[in-house]
């Protein structure tokens, strides 16, 4: 892989121990993938943030580099809210560990905001830009929704472009790589957690292929993050298209043609019902402040059986703090900086109800706990114990 001569330098250790290692493992990464070169990227979202997945030995290799982040940095939701930790029931050990992982990436200089919706609070991609973002349905978005150019990063390698502020060239950087591979035609009318099954249903069969999405109507930001994320977890899907609403493809011809009716979406629901859960998480992706809003309305005057967590960015609920008193007068909670995923206190339910494709296909193996599917509004009802 060429490198000019600064890089050559960072590469041979000039600028310091942390650098060498970082540009170390750029560089390995360029030359698996035939990388021509290294690009400047514009911002990084740093997976391996949940003590609960990087573990002692990931603490341990963050908190030995050293520097500052050249490029504005942003990390994924940790395995508790940050403050309110004690009231997800977080262990006092486990809480000490990851504000131990959250102050090391504090002293590299990543903001600490701890979210995988960075774009509904920040301005870090516009349409063409080189990223080096690592949570699945970040990266979903970026590349699909936004039209920025990301691979999907692991932690050490988006730790490594914060510090050196490039990444490899390959991959979904460049335009040879982000033809759509499958046509899918969607003869449904789609809203909501729909979007969400679809994901489901489209990403176990593509896997890591590119669908190209003909919809019959115009899906809203919160159904594309939705539908995104959904694929990334039941296949690897990193971008797709929709006609007419996403940034156009290259030019292309579908190697493949994929149909789905009503049947197939409802088909999903029928056989992950969540009706018998003992808990309720909405908020995979972290919630956007409609989501918070439409939340609210369902909520107003009424009292939660059940668990019930709201799952967003810190900066969302500072935004709105009528809509999370309206939430939490309910009984329900809304926890920042983390998930229902990454965080260890879902493993003490035995069932969760969410509206979410992704949490749908992680929560059982990530998070040690069975899991249901539904509409928001269901998984409300559910929470109020109402059938
Ligand atoms: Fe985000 Fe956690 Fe879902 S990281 S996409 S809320 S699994």
């Amino acid at each position: 892989m060429y490198l000019s001569r600064e890089e050559e330098g960072i590469y041979q250790g000039e600028k310091g121990e942390t650098l060498r290692r970082m540009m170390e493992i750029l560089v390995a990464l360029g030359d698996i993938y035939g990388a021509e070169r290294l690009v400047p990227v514009r911002s990084v979202q740093v997976a391996g943030v949940s003590y609960k997945n990087i573990g002692e030995a990931g603490l341990e290799w963050i908190s030995d580099l050293k520097g500052q982040v050249a490029v504005p940095s942003i990390l994924n939701p940790a395995g508790m809210d940050l403050c309110r930790w004690k009231e997800m029931g977080i262990t006092e050990q486990f809480a000490l560990k990851q504000q131990e992982t959250i102050e090391a990436y504090r002293k590299l200089g990543v903001t600490i905001d701890c979210t995988c919706t960075p774009y509904q609070i920040y301005d870090l991609a516009s349409r063409g830009d080189h990223l080096a973002w690592s949570e699945s349905s970040a990266v979903s978005y970026a590349n699909s929704v936004i039209g920025a150019r990301t691979n999907r990063e692991g932690g050490p390698s988006a730790l490594a472009s914060a510090l050196v502020g490039k990444t490899a060239l390959y991959g979904y950087h460049l335009d040879e790589f982000r033809r759509p591979t499958f046509l899918v035609e969607v003869d449904a009318d789609l809203q909501g957690s729909d979007y969400g099954a679809l994901g489901f249903l489209v990403g176990r069969i593509v896997k890591d292929g590119i669908p190209f999405f003909r919809l019959r109507g115009a899906p809203t930001g919160d159904e594309l993050k939705a539908l995104g994320a959904s694929m990334a977890a039941s296949g690897s899907v990193a971008l797709y298209y929709v006609e007419d609403v996403t940034p156009a493809p290259p030019a292309w011809q579908a190697e493949e043609r994929i149909s789905i009716g009503r049947k197939e979406i409802d088909e999903v629901y029928a056989a992950n019902s969540g009706e018998d859960a003992d808990a309720v998480a909405l908020g995979c992706p972290h919630c956007s402040s409609e989501e918070l809003e439409k939340i609210a309305g369902l909520l107003k005057g009424r009292t939660v059986e059940k668990t019930l967590w709201v799952c967003t960015a810190k900066k969302i609920a500072e935004a709105h703090p009528d809509l999370v008193r309206t939430i939490e007068e309910s009984g329900a909670r809304v926890f920042c900086d983390t998930c229902m995923v990454v965080s260890p206190a879902t493993e003490r339910f035995a069932k969760m109800m969410v509206n979410s494709g992704k949490a749908l296909a992680y929560l059982p193996g990530l998070g040690k706990v069975k899991a249901g599917l539904g509409t928001m509004e269901e998984c409300i009802n559910v929470s109020l114990g109402r059938r």
